[in-house]
C-alpha cells in the first residue's frame, strides 16, 4: 500500500519530510550515510555542538551532487542563551556559518528557557526569566528577512504555545516536542492540529534516555504484539504511528542498517484496529529537563512550572 504521508504541509506552504535524523551526539558520518540512503530532513542545533562538522559534510555532498541544497529540509534551533532579541540574529547567522548554509528551512526557539547571555556553567544560577514574545518578534524578523523559511518553537506545553499565539504575529509552523506511544501527548496534539501548527516528534522511539529513565518503549506489549502481527520490528511500528498521528519525526541511529529500517516505513500502515490499541499504553515523560529547574532559581522553580500540566 503506497500513501501520502512521506512529506507534510506546513502553514507556510513549504513540505517537511515526515522522517528526519535526530542530530544530537550523531557522529557526522551517519549523516552522509543518512542522505546517501535517502533522508531528506536533517534536525540540528547550536548546542548540539557539531553543527561546524555537520556543514563539512553537507558541503562535501553538494559538492560530490549527491544531493542538492534545495533538496534538504534543514532545522536549526536558538539556544537558551541567545534569547536577547539583539542576539537573535547573531546566533542564526553563527549557525548558517557553521552549517554553511545561506538559508534554514526551519528556525526553533529550543526551549521556553532563558540563560544569562554568555553563559557556561552548568549551575541553575545562570537561569533568568524569559521574555517570549520579545525573542518570538526577532523570530519574525528573522522570517521577513528570507533567512528561514519557518519559524518555530520546540518544548512549548500547550498552555506557553497558547501565550505565544495570543502575541505572534507569525504563526509558529512547528512545536517541536518529545511525542512516542509512551508519551503521546493527546492534549498538545489537538490544540497544534486546531491552530495549523505542525508537531515534530524528538526521541520517536522513547530516547537514548531510556536507559537511565528505564522506560523502554521498544519493549511494550502493545508495540509489540502490533509488530508481530504486521511482520515489522517494534522501532518502526513506533515510527509508523507518529506518522499516522500526522508528526514528523526525528529518530537518532548510530547504525547504517537502523538507517534504513526508520525509513521503511511507507508501504504499509498499522489497520484501524490495532491504531487504536495504542490508546492502552501507560503514558510517561521521558525528558523532563530537571536540570533546567530549581527551587531557588530565577527561572522555572518546579517542573510543573516548565511543562504546566504535561509533566
Ligand atoms: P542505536 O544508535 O544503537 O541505533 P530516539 O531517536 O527516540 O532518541 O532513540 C534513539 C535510540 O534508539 C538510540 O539508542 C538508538 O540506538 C535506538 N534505535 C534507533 N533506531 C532503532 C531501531 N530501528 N531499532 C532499535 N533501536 C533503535
Amino acid at each position: 500500500m503506497g500513501d501520502n504521508l512521506k512529506y507534510f504541509e506546513l502553514n507556510t506552504g513549504a513540505k517537511i519530510p515526515s522522517i528526519g535524523l535526530g542530530t544530537y551526539a550523531t557522529p557526522p558520518e551517519i549523516v552522509v550515510a543518512a542522505i546517501k540512503s535517502g533522508y531528506r530532513h536533517i534536525d540540528c542545533a547550536h548546542a548540539y555542538q557539531n553543527e561546524k562538522q555537520i556543514g563539512q559534510v553537507l558541503k562535501q555532498l553538494f559538492d560530490e551532487g549527491v544531493v542538492k541544497r534545495e533538496e534538504l529540509f534543514i532545522t536549526s534551533k536558538l539556544w537558551n542563551y541567545d534569547h536577547e532579541p539583539e542576539d537573535v540574529p547573531k546566533a542564526l547567522e553563527r549557525t548558517l556559518a557553521d552549517l554553511q548554509l545561506d538559508y534554514l528551512d526551519l528556525y526553533l526557539i529550543h526551549w521556553p528557557v532563558k540563560e544569562k547571555k554568555g553563559s557556561v556553567s552548568d549551575g541553575f544560577e545562570k537561569y533568568i526569566p524569559t521574555d517570549i514574545p520579545g525573542t518570538w518578534k526577532a523570530m519574525e524578523e528573522l522570517y521577513d528577512s528570507g533567512k528561514v523559511r519557518a519559524i518555530g518553537i520546540s518544548n512549548f506545553s500547550t498552555n506557553k504555545l497558547q501565550d505565544l499565539l495570543d502575541v505572534a504575529r507569525v504563526l509558529p509552523a512547528v512545536n517541536q516536542v518529545e511525542s512516542h506511544p509512551m508519551w503521546q501527548q493527546t492534549k498538545l496534539h489537538e490544540f497544534c492540529k486546531s491552530k495549523g501548527i505542525h508537531l515534530s516528534a524528538y526521541s520517536p522511539l522513547g530516547s537514548q534516555f531510556a536507559e537511565a529513565t528505564k522506560t523502554w518503549l521498544l519493549a511494550d506489549p502493545v508495540i509489540n504484539l502490533v509488530a508481530e502481527k504486521l511482520r515489522k520490528s517494534p522501532a518502526q511500528v513506533a515510527l509508523r504511528w507518529g506518522i499516522q498521528m500526522g508528526h514528523s519525526l526525528l529518530p537518532k541511529t548510530s547504525s547504517e542498517a537502523r538507517l534504513f529500517q526508520n525509513l521503511d516505513l511507507f508501504d504499509w500502515s498499522i489497520p484501524e484496529n490495532l491504531f487504536c490499541k495504542f490508546s492502552e499504553i501507560k503514558q510517561v515523560k521521558i525528558v523532563k529537563a530537571e536540570s533546567m529547574v530549581h527551587k531557588t532559581s530565577a527561572g522555572y522553580k518546579t517542573l510543573q512550572e516548565l511543562w504546566d500540566e504535561q509533566v
